[in-house]
């Protein structure tokens, strides 16, 4: 079975995680969305609800689980006979970085970093662009999935 992961903080999912785990999805057996830690980053939503955010919204997809690991992700893929890390590549910002996490991992087990080609509509998209904006009441709303919104809204709004 060709397994892969689309691994990252997902603090929230946005339109652009959804466009690369879809696409990806089309090319391997089975996909695992996978929570993991980033320890240059504080988050906004718990492991758990960002794990029920993934699970909600890629539910239309019959081969992508969701799952979560704190540790490195090499180690998880091992552990759990992955063959493939998949992740997009918004722009040149962010290859510089993404090279050499590539190179670590594959230098450390083996396991292959593919990048997928960001959808120009979500290029500049990340997750802490929409929570600077939904923190200052701008419209995040063609850039997360309706239930993400809300559950944006209600967050910095203190609950
Ligand atoms: O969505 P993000 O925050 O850009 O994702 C980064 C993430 C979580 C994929 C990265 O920080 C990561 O792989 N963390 C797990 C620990 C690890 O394996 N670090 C070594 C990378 S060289």
């Amino acid at each position: 079975m060709k397994r892969a992961v689309c691994p990252g903080s997902f603090d929230p999912i946005t339109y652009g995680h959804l466009d690369i785990i879809k696409r990806a999805s089309a090319h391997f057996d089975q996909v695992v969305v996978a929570v993991l830690e980033n320890r240059t980053k504080s988050s906004l939503f718990s492991v758990a609800e960002r794990i029920e955010m993934i699970r909600e919204t890629t539910s239309n997809l019959s081969n992508v689980i969701v799952d979560s690991w704190s540790g490195l992700l090499v180690d998880y893929c091992k552990s759990n006979d992955i063959q493939a890390i998949v992740k997009g590549l918004r722009a040149v910002s962010d290859f510089d970085y993404e090279l050499q996490m590539a190179q670590v991992n594959l230098q450390g087990s083996g396991v292959e970093t593919m990048f997928m080609a960001t959808a120009p509509t979500h290029s500049f998209l990340s997750s802490s662009l929409v929570k600077e904006l939904a923190h200052y009441g701008g419209d995040v709303s063609t850039m997360v999935p309706p239930s993400i919104n809300e559950a944006l809204k209600l967050r910095v709004a203190g609950k």
